[in-house]
């Protein structure tokens, strides 16, 4: 038995000590619309994503609030929960590092590091502040002062536990030079190259930390927390099952694609591989960075009371709105500002006019000229060919571009099909074949030729905005395939002969994209 293609992508497991915001959603779509496509393309997807529970960070926060920190940690993923669900998510499994199974994970790549010789005991030495219980490097400190309470710092030592990062700066420039794929985009490529050949080359890395406890212990030496950072990024081990190296672990190892932000790059691409050839597993295919979401042109940023929450966003638009605008207007891997006037204009000019009309127009003189679907009567006409052929070469053109995470060529090669599609109603006019009873065949060929561009259009659309494009399936008496789950082969369906039940009837069709209130 052929067994399918396997596609595992995963988006950073969030930090519980800050509320979600439009950056978080924008990584988690971006996951979701790569999970829906490779399933509608036949590949059967392992989609992950999470939250990051431990450290410092989170234990002064619940203190803060005077919860225990695991109080917050669920508080914070159950608002996740809700937002994922809200932006169809469709996610196989999210991870807490707070799990057992997760913690076994953690201690398990510990021993395995530990084995290798990759990981040893050492001693830290570096500017302390003791009533801060910080430690702080030469450059952080300001004229021999800490940097937060500007008290004297001392000279201090700490144990610490190490890994062998400074033996990995070859084999990581090897190994990204020879996958150029390996790391995008090729900007951010380039910055890892400079930062692992710089004369220094890398340091051994701290992996452990002191002086809280909301943490994972070193396996036998539990006054020492595991850095979280070591325990974050075994998510995406843990979530299959590791240290079991057979089933989903055999299944769906290595990752197809890591999906991040710019923020944590030198995270993926150098301690996690790193970490990974020392352990001696296979590498991730591919990790992608995208840029960072500014607000009106500023910094989003929580003193200046502009952080865009996506409650807010949901209270005005659909999800599906939302998922589009984000992916549509900022190439993925640049920075892109977030601005209400261009999301509504997006939203009037190409979802409601050149689209909605599109759908609406069509299938409005379908029901009302035919009472549902045409049938042909007579040979399909060079235009009506032409149209048909833009579908399909668009429907290369997006898989080719969703490969590499180009989600605004994607979208623009569909609507370049949408365009076509105005224009050739533009131009047959149906509404005038409507008038002139010799030309019932000729116009029974534009709408169902239409109609097949249509609903090309909104299967190619499902992975970007699945309840929208299922809508106008649905209108045509379609069934949506199902991208939530498993692997519907559903690009297969707009290869060669027209697929629309020619003769079906159509209940009067209803706009998908309202005015905005
Ligand atoms: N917990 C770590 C990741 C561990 S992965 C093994 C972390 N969490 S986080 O909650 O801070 O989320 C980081 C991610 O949120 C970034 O990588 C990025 O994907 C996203 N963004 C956070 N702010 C953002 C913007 N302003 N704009 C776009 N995305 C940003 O780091």
């Amino acid at each position: 038995m052929s067994q399918l293609q396997t596609f595992f992508v995963t988006t950073p497991i969030y930090y519980v000590n800050d509320r979600p915001h439009i950056g978080h959603v924008y990584t988690t779509v971006a996951a979701d619309v790569m999970a829906r496509f490779n399933r509608l393309d036949g590949k059967e997807v392992f989609f992950l994503t999470g939250s990051d529970e431990h450290g410092q960070k989170v234990e002064r926060s619940a203190e803060a609030r005077g919860i225990a920190p695991i109080a917050l940690a669920d508080e914070v993923v159950a608002e996740y929960a809700s937002l994922w669900e809200r932006f169809e998510i469709s996610f196989d499994r999210f991870i807490r590092t707070t799990e057992p199974g997760h913690k076994e994970a953690v201690k398990a790549i510990f021993q395995r590091l530990t084995a290798s010789g990759t990981l040893y005991k050492g001693s830290y030495e570096d500017w302390y502040c003791t009533p801060c219980e910080s430690f702080w490097t030469e450059t952080q400190i300001r004229n021999g002062l800490c940097p937060d309470c500007a008290r004297p710092v001392e000279r201090l030592a700490e144990e610490s536990y190490f890994f062998a990062l400074s033996r990995y700066t070859q084999p990581l420039i090897d190994h990204i030079e020879s996958h150029p794929e390996f790391i995008g985009p090729e900007s951010r490529r380039n910055e890892v190259l400079a930062f692992l050949k710089n004369e220094e080359g890398l340091r051994d890395l701290s992996v452990s930390r002191t002086g809280f406890t909301w943490g994972i212990p070193v396996p036998g030496d539990d006054k020492h927390l595991i850095y979280v950072w070591i325990d974050a990024l075994t998510n995406y081990l843990s979530a299959l099952g590791y240290p079991d190296q057979e089933g989903s672990m055999g299944r769906f190892w290595p990752p197809s694609l890591h999906l991040i932000g710019k923020d944590i790059l030198r995270f993926h691409a150098i301690y996690w591989p790193a970490m990974l050839m020392a352990a001696d597993l296979p590498l991730p295919k591919r990790l992608y960075a995208h840029g960072w979401w500014t607000v009106e042109g500023e910094k989003m940023s929580k003193s200046k009371g502009n952080v865009v929450r996506p409650d807010d966003l949901l209270a005005k638009y659909p999800p599906d709105v939302i998922r589009y605008f984000m992916l549509r207007d900022v190439p993925f891997g640049g920075d892109g500002d977030y601005s209400q006037a261009s999301l509504d204009m997006r939203y009037t000019t190409e979802l409601a006019n050149d689209l909605g009309n599109l759908a609406q127009r069509v299938l409005s003189m379908a029901v009302k000229q035919f009472g549902g679907i045409p049938s042909r009567s007579q040979a399909m006409e060079n235009d009506e060919a032409a149209l048909l052929a833009t579908l399909l070469r668009s429907r290369d053109e997006v898989r080719a571009q969703i490969e590499v995470q180009a989600f605004h060529k994607a979208l623009g090669a569909i609507w370049q099909v949408v365009g076509e599609a105005n224009r050739f109603i533009d131009a047959t006019a149906p509404w005038a074949l409507a008038k002139q009873a010799d030309q019932r065949g000729r116009l029974a060929g534009v709408l169902l030729s239409a109609m097949e561009t249509i609903r090309g259009v909104a299967i190619l659309l499902l992975p970007f905005m699945p309840t929208m494009a299922g809508k106008i399936l649905q209108q045509m008496g379609e069934e949506i395939p199902d991208t939530r789950r498993g692997s519907c082969a559903g690009l297969d369906l707009l290869v060669g002969e027209p697929r629309l039940s020619q003769g079906k009837t159509l209940d009067k069709p209803v706009g998908v994209f309202p005015r905005l209130g």
